[in-house]
Formats: structure tokens, C-alpha cells, sequence
């Protein structure tokens, strides 16, 4: 039977008011079946213009040919994230984020990926010998997910000495983070002005603090290493900063940044793509049956290459829960768009959520079906409808490395375990900073793909 992942209902749920509050707690539920044909969407709420490029053509016209009108991310983006990530690359902007930009995509270039292969097969093969232990037994997939990965990253950005004891901390500080912030800020969805107070928790502000004391630790550990026994992203950027006569204390804020978009990002994309393999038998056999025929976890990215169901699971997952479901700008200028107006201050976006499963562009676009992403099945109707990691200049630097890592560590662990979900737990994706499967996901290990 295909397989149909559940999704919010589509309907709209009141006046404009009870649509911004409905939207902070999960900004999905709140688009109506209109939008999912539209080519544009243009609200006005209050104050705030509110429009969404809704087809490959407006996608193109606003995130590539008029790029530099939406450069701003979102004030509602800026406000949830700077307690966390101060001036870093995710939420900074002109001459700053360039010079920071430029130092910083190289480091994780597909040109470099082979080096983080080690801490992606290094961490997933201590999480493989755990899961083979753990046959039979419950867990908490998303939290299994967001350690691994993490475990990922922090090896990544601080090498193989220093990385691998900070990931559990981070996770937990990120989690509380995370439950303790809306998407949406009210204040600025109904256009109140800079200089009007928002106020973030306390437990939001001792999250963030905690984190950042972290990071800050662990680069004064790995500075006082000497340069040539230092490994690590952190230490390729204290170096390149250095050399740029950029302000150390830069390099926190760009640490977290990689910490943060390296980690949760891909640990979505993992939980969901084991939710959908344990609900679709005919995807999981296929799937065990490349492993079969690999014979052994992945060790390089020869391997990665010859993973292709492996590969087409990951793509699809990410069309349909992409773990960045908005992509939110403000704009600097007036413009018409596809005869409406769009002031100067409009809340402009890019919605994955919607252009994914838009019934105009794909062919039954709420079913998982991962051979659309196989070599014969067509892939993406157009680059402009398919945008998991953005679009334009401030598309995702660690594609490649978030592409390779999902699927060596997929492939690793499905080798070993086959997660089930518990019977009767709900699941609906909830969209607050990323789209996640609710608070946790439940899953009992079964035999793998090498012992089924
Ligand atoms: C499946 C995993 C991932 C997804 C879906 C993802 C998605 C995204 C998206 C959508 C953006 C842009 C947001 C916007 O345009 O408003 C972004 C930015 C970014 N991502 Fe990723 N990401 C992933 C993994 C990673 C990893 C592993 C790294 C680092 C190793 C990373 C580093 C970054 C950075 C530094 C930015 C900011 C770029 C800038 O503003 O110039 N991401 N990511």
C-alpha cells in the first residue's frame, strides 16, 4: 500500500488575530487547501503585509533576480534567534555576513568532504554498536537523532579530540531552546516597530547563555592546542579570521551557527525518514536490499554514490518534511509581484511546506515516494519548487555535508535495526524553528536490513 504521512488539516482557523496565535504554535496548520494551487499568496494582517512566493517563476524572481530586496531574514526570524546566535551567518547581514560568508562556505565546500567522513562513520558506528545492543528494546528516535548528530557536528567543528564529549550538553541546551521559543514573534507579525519591547524567557535567555558558555569553553580548549595537532572547522576559522583580521570573539557566534544549523536540521530529516520506512514496507525492502548488496557500512563516499534508494529516501523525506518549512525575508523596497503590491517592510517568504506538496507542480505530492528521486523518476519538476536548503545567496552551506552524513548514517544503522514505530502514537509534523514530529517518537528496534 503507498504510503500517505499525515499532515495538519487544511482549513482555515478564524479571523487574523487567531491565525497569527494558531501560527505560533505551528505555522502548517494554519495554510488553507487554497494555497497548495496558488501561485501567489498575498495577506494583509493589520499592519503587515504578508506575501508568498508560491511557483517556480516568483521563487526565481524574488531569491535570485531581486535577491538583494530580501536579503533581510525576517525581524520574527532575527528576534527568535539572536539571544542564540548573536551576529552569526544565519542572521546577519551586509558587508558583515559577506566577509563572514566568504570565510566560511569553503570550510564545509563538497570539495572538503571526504575530512568529515571520519566523524560522520566515527559517531554512527558507536551508535550502530549501541543499537545492536538495544534489539528489542524502546527508544526515543528523535532524541536518538538529534544526539548522533550532534555528536556529528561537534566532531566536526571541534575534531576528534575535543568533539565528541560536548554533543550531549548541546543537545539539551538546544532542545530547551527550542521548546522555550515561538516561530512567529506577534509583535512583529502585526507590524509593530523595532522599538517596540519583545521580551524572550528567562528560560530562553539561560538557554542560550548556557550554550554560549559552552562553545566559548570549548574554543579556549582548542586554541590553547597547538596549531599544527588542531583539528576541527573551529580551528580552520580561527586560523582564517586570524589571517582576515577578524574579531575572535566572531568565532563563538560562528560556531554556534554550525552547531545549531548542522545539528537539529539533519536529526528531523533522519526521524522522519525512519517514520516513513516504518510505515512503508515496499520503500524499507528496497532499501535493505542496496544495503544487502553493499554488504557493510559505508566507509567512503564511493559508497555514498552507490547508495541511490538510500540517497532517494533522504531527498524525498526532505520534500515532504522539509525541516526549514519557511523561508522568511523582509523586503527593502516597493515592488509589484505578479500584480500585487508589496510594500517596502512586507514579510516575504518562500514556503517549502507548501511548494513541496503543491498540487499544480507534483504528481500526487502528499504520497512518500522515493523513486521520483531515482534516476528514471523525474526528480523535481523545477530547482525552483524544490528548496530544502534555500534558494539564492543564502542557500545552505552544508548541503553536501548534511547530504553525505544522512545518508551514511541511515545506511549504518538501518544495517543493524529496522526502528518501528509504537503502535498507536500519534504523529503530526509541527512547524515551530524547525518542522519536527511533535515532542518525541517513539520506535522499537527490530532486526536490521543484513539480519532480516
Ligand atoms: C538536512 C540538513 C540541513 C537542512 C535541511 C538545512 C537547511 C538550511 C536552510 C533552509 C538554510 C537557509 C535558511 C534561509 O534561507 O532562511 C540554511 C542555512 C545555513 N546552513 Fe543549513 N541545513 C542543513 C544542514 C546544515 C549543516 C550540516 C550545516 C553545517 C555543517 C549547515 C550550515 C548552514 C549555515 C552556516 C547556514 C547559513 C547560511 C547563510 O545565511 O549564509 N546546514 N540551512
Amino acid at each position: 500500500m503507498p504510503f500517505t504521512p499525515p499532515y495538519p488539516p487544511r482549513k482555515s482557523v478564524g479571523g487574523p488575530l487567531a491565525t497569527l496565535c494558531a501560527a505560533r504554535d505551528n505555522f502548517i496548520a494554519v495554510l488553507t487547501p487554497s494555497m497548495f494551487e496558488a501561485e501567489t499568496v498575498h495577506r494583509k494582517y493589520l499592519n503587515q503585509v504578508l506575501f508568498f512566493c508560491n511557483s517556480p517563476k516568483t521563487v526565481r524572481q524574488v531569491f535570485i533576480d531581486d535577491a538583494a530586496n530580501v536579503e533581510p531574514k525576517s525581524q520574527q526570524m532575527i528576534h527568535v534567534l539572536r539571544p542564540l546566535l548573536g551576529n552569526g551567518l544565519f542572521v546577519s547581514e551586509g558587508a558583515h555576513w559577506a566577509k563572514h560568508r566568504r570565510i566560511i562556505a569553503p570550510l564545509t565546500h563538497i570539495s572538503r568532504l571526504a575530512q568529515f567522513v571520519p566523524a560522520m562513520s566515527g559517531a554512527v558506528a558507536h551508535r550502530a554498536e549501541q543499537w545492536r545492543a538495544a534489539r528489542g528494546t524502546e527508544i526515543d528516535i528523535l532524541a536518538e537523532m538529534a544526539e548522533l548528530t550532534a555528536d556529528v557536528i561537534g566532531r566536526a567543528v571541534f575534531g576528534g579530540k575535543l568533539g565528541v564529549g560536548a554533543a550531549k550538553k548541546i543537545v539539551q541546551n538546544f532542545s530547551a531552546y527550542q521548546r522555550t521559543v515561538g516561530t512567529l514573534d506577534l509583535a512583529s507579525m502585526l507590524g509593530l516597530p523595532d522599538y517596540f519591547p519583545r521580551w524572550q524567557s528567562r528560560a530562553t535567555i539561560r538557554a542560550a547563555e548556557s550554550i554560549k558558555a559552552l562553545v566559548s569553553e570549548m574554543i579556549a580548549a582548542l586554541d590553547a592546542i597547538d596549531p599544527g595537532e588542531r583539528e576541527g572547522l573551529v580551528s580552520m576559522m580561527l586560523d582564517a579570521f586570524r589571517a582576515e583580521g577578524v574579531a575572535p570573539g566572531d568565532v563563538r557566534d560562528e560556531a554556534t551557527v554550525l552547531l545549531m544549523a548542522g545539528h537539529e536540521t539533519t536529526a528531523n530529516t533522519l526521524a522522519w525518514a525512519w517514520y516513513c520506512l516504518s510505515q512503508d514496507e515496499v520503500s524499507w525492502n528496497e532499501l535493505r536490499d542496496e544495503l544487502r548488496s553493499l554488504g557493510r557500512p559505508p566507509v567512503d563516499l564511493d559508497d555514498v554514490e552507490r547508495l541511490r534508494f538510500t540517497r532517494a529516501v533522504i531527498d524525498e523525506t526532505l520534500r515532504l518534511f522539509p525541516p526549514v518549512p519557511i523561508l522568511a525575508r523582509r523586503s527593502r523596497e516597493d515592488r509589484e509581484i505578479e500584480g500585487h503590491h508589496v510594500p517596502a517592510g512586507s514579510f516575504v517568504a518562500a514556503v517549502p511546506w507548501l511548494l513541496h506538496r503543491h498540487k499544480k507542480l507534483w504528481r500526487e505530492p502528499d504520497l512518500f515516494d522515493p523513486w521520483r528521486f531515482m534516476p528514471n523518476g523525474g526528480g523535481a519538476p523545477d530547482r525552483y519548487c524544490y528548496l530544502p536548503f534555500s534558494i539564492g545567496p543564502r542557500i545552505c552551506t552544508g548541503m553536501a555535508f548534511a547530504l553525505t552524513e544522512a545518508v551514511i548514517c541511515l545506511a549504518t544503522l538501518a544495517q543493524v535495526a529496522r526502528p518501528k514505530l509504537r503502535e498507536g502514537h500519534p504523529v503530526m509534523p509541527c512547524a515551530r524553528l524547525s518542522l519536527r514530529p511533535g515532542e518525541y517518537l517513539p520506535m522499537v528496534l527490530d532486526a536490521g536490513a543484513l539480519e532480516s
